[in-house]
């Protein structure tokens, strides 16, 4: 059994949020009846129809992106720039499961599955990313010593990471840094380095949990296994 207004929101038809006003409008019938109780259960058996529309769940789908440069991380954009959704080809109401940097490459999970996002997002998961930045200028020891023990970004202490120098090139003056990180704060990784006095040049997620970037070339996606999803629900089912 689960709650009208999610269910509602789960078939694809609109957010959880939206879903709640239709209900207090009165715009849901459930077999026949109108109802305007949030806390209704429903089964998925019964006859739902919403402002006038009979709902039809929809089949879940799971992607993963190497998301190119360039592209904007949301379903739709006020200033018309490419999104995320808009280089994966299918009719469902996905989205993208957290956030990257219009300027941010890499790993990036696409879903219209609510439960499964919300496993990935819940910080009690403790999903590993793995970026790597290329800093302008040379980082040493110690800058990535205080990055490891979690620098103070917005006013709040990040908790402790690891860091690591892949290589630096002196010729350029960069550095290239890997960092792993559990949070998903707003432009974390950037916040992070600019803390000890590093601008990110180029930032690239190299993994998400079990999602790496093999076999995907830049704009490149495919769908998850079943295996791969069943490894996320399975995360939940050990709390
Ligand atoms: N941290 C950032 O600063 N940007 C991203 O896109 C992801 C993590």
């Amino acid at each position: 059994m689960e709650r009208l207004q999610k269910y509602i929101a789960e078939a694809g038809y609109t957010s959880r949020r939206k879903a709640e006003e239709l209900i207090k409008k009165g715009k849901v019938q459930v077999n026949g009846k109108i109802v305007t109780e949030l806390g209704t259960k429903v089964t998925g058996k019964e006859e739902i129809i919403v402002d006038g529309n009979l709902l039809t769940k929809e089949e879940k789908e799971y992607y993963l992106l190497n998301k190119p440069r360039g592209v904007i991380t949301t379903t739709t954009d006020d200033k018309n720039r490419k999104t995320v959704v808009d280089l994966i080809n299918t009719t469902k109401r996905i989205y993208p499961i957290g956030r990257l940097d219009y300027d941010t490459t890499g790993v990036l999970l696409l879903t219209n599955d609510g439960d499964f996002s919300n496993i990935l997002m819940h910080p009690n998961e403790k999903i590993e990313k793995v970026y790597v930045a290329k800093l302008k200028g040379i980082i040493k020891g110690e800058e990535i010593n205080k990055l490891k023990n979690g620098v103070v970004i917005d006013g709040k202490k990040c908790e402790k990471c690891k860091v690591k120098l892949r290589r630096v090139d002196t010729k350029n003056n960069t550095s290239y840094v890997s960092i792993i990180i559990h949070e998903g704060r707003n432009h974390q990784v950037k916040k992070m380095f600019k803390a000890v006095g590093f601008e990110v040049l180029k930032l690239k997620r190299e993994r998400v949990g079990i999602f790496t970037l093999s076999g995907l070339n830049s704009g490149e996606y495919r769908k998850l296994s079943p295996k791969e999803i069943s490894i996320i629900y399975s995360l939940k089912d050990g709390d």
